[in-house]
């Protein structure tokens, strides 16, 4: 081998070929469909509109780009007390996910923000456009799309996702006052929620049907629950109290969970510690976006099914979402404590829910795979033509190969059965990714980004 071409070769800059020097990467982008994602924006993107939406870089000709400037937030650091797991948490993922409201409440399934952000502006949208999330789960497309200056709209079949979103887009803007009143008074409002919503039993998963009725001392009167209807009719300040009750709510629903899994830490220093990440995370990014003077895009989180879409023809720029991966969680069992805190009635809700339907582990991937197809006509009808609908979607071979009866390595995969679904609505191929799934061990590796565009 000669000498010469090996140092040519390793001399040489990748990066720098892929972008000219003016365009600085994020810290942490070691996948390669981030490098794929970071490409695609800096050849689709003005720099204006990288400083602004950018995903991947950190700064662009000498100036911080607001990815960048969101996820440092230098004027604050975490709690001295928070727990070595937490701040490593933090670190790793500051560029990924440790920014806006996404660090509130940890449900399964949840987006990875800072791809939902990379593939918004590939998808070619722009701040005033409109992008649906069929299936939106915790929210993460609402309050990305909110913070790019772009228009959303969510849907979920569970109205403890409606809630959970509402509260996260919320916290970007809420007057926080009262919430830290709130975290001074931490037990007044741990033995409140425990009386209404129900006290955590460690390793078992708690019920109660309804909240009680009641005002804490720290909250002023219509701090209650309030549904989306009566939302619409309050005035500013009863707004902000309704705000702040959904903010600690989420907080107290949080803690739950963390004592139902383990008895660390008594429940009150739970929902304490729960609370102040809460208000950490939404001081975080408030600072920044006062800071800034961006305008935050308005976002509408509405709890219904996503195989009647309550949306007009044609009207939507953009749809973004990730389906239950076959019937891999069970979101209702996930979520039963909360929902029956919000008087829902789980087992009439799991008819409506995709990958709960059906007896057995056969007549649900049947029933999961027309009820896809169902979602995609809908999309393909709600989306102007020419435009992306964006999904994410991963297979869990061992379960569909038990269902099916077939080996593992035999099943096709979700991604190609939604491509072959869609392709009868109108929809084409227009690009296929893949990520590798961290967290979930052996059953499912790889998950696909499917870009399908309408004719
Ligand atoms: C993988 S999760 C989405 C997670 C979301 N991307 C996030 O970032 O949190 C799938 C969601 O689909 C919802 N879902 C299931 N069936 C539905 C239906 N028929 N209509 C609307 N949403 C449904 C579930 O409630 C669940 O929240």
């Amino acid at each position: 081998m000669n000498p010469h071409k090996i140092s040519d070769a390793l001399t040489q800059d990748l990066f720098g070929k892929l972008f000219p020097p003016k365009y600085q990467l994020i810290p942490n982008l070691n996948d390669l469909y981030e490098l794929e994602l970071a490409f695609y924006e800096q050849q689709i993107l003005s720099d204006k509109a990288l400083l602004r939406n950018g995903a991947y870089f950190a700064s662009v000709g000498g100036k911080f780009t607001q990815h960048f400037l969101m996820c440092t937030g230098k004027s604050l650091k975490l709690p001295e007390h928070s727990s070595s797991r937490l701040k490593s948490f933090f670190e790793k993922n500051l560029f990924r996910t440790g920014y806006g409201t996404h660090g509130l409440f940890p449900y399964r399934g949840k987006f990875h923000p800072q791809m939902i952000k990379g593939l918004m502006n590939i998808m070619g949208l722009k701040p005033g456009d409109t992008v649906l999330d069929p299936m939106m789960g915790s929210g993460t497309v609402l309050v990305e799309a909110a913070l790019m200056g772009i228009k959303s709209i969510g849907i979920d079949s569970s109205p403890f996702c409606r809630f959970m979103a509402q509260t996260k887009i919320d916290a970007l803007t809420m007057s926080l006052n009262r919430a830290r009143n709130a975290l001074n008074n931490c037990q007044e409002v741990f033995d409140y929620f425990a009386k209404s919503v129900g006290k955590p039993v460690v390793g078992i998963k708690a019920r109660r049907k309804k909240p009680l009725e009641g005002v804490m001392a720290v909250m002023e009167p219509a701090a209650e629950y309030v549904t989306q209807e009566d939302r619409a009719r309050l005035t500013k300040k009863q707004k902000e109290t309704s705000d702040t009750y959904n903010f600690l709510l989420l907080a107290y629903l949080d803690s739950v969970g963390y004592s139902e899994r383990s008895s660390r830490k008594p429940p009150i220093e739970q929902f304490k510690a729960i609370l102040e990440r809460y208000l950490f995370v939404a001081e975080k990014i408030q600072k920044v976006l006062n800071g800034a003077e961006l305008d935050i895009a308005p976002a509408k989180a509405i709890e219904a099914d996503a195989r009647d879409l309550p949306l007009e023809n044609k009207t939507l720029d953009g749809i973004i979402f990730s389906p239950p991966y076959s019937f891999a969680i069970d979101y209702l069992d996930n979520d039963a404590f909360h929902l029956n805190y919000l008087g829902v009635e789980t087992e009439t809700l799991r008819n409506s829910m995709i990958g709960l339907r059906g007896k057995n582990l056969s007549e649900k991937f049947e029933l999961y795979q027309e009820d896809m197809e169902k979602v995609l006509s809908e999309c393909s009808r709600v989306l102007r033509p020419g435009r992306i609908c964006t999904i994410i979607v991963g297979t869990n071979n061992n379960q569909i190969g038990k269902a099916l009866g077939v080996d593992p390595e035999e099943v096709q995969g979700l991604h190609e059965i939604l491509v072959k679904r869609g392709e009868k609505h109108d929809f084409k191929l227009a690009k296929m990714m893949s990520r590798p799934i961290t967290g979930i061990s052996n059953t499912m590796r790889l998950e696909y980004i499917v870009m399908l565009q309408r004719n």
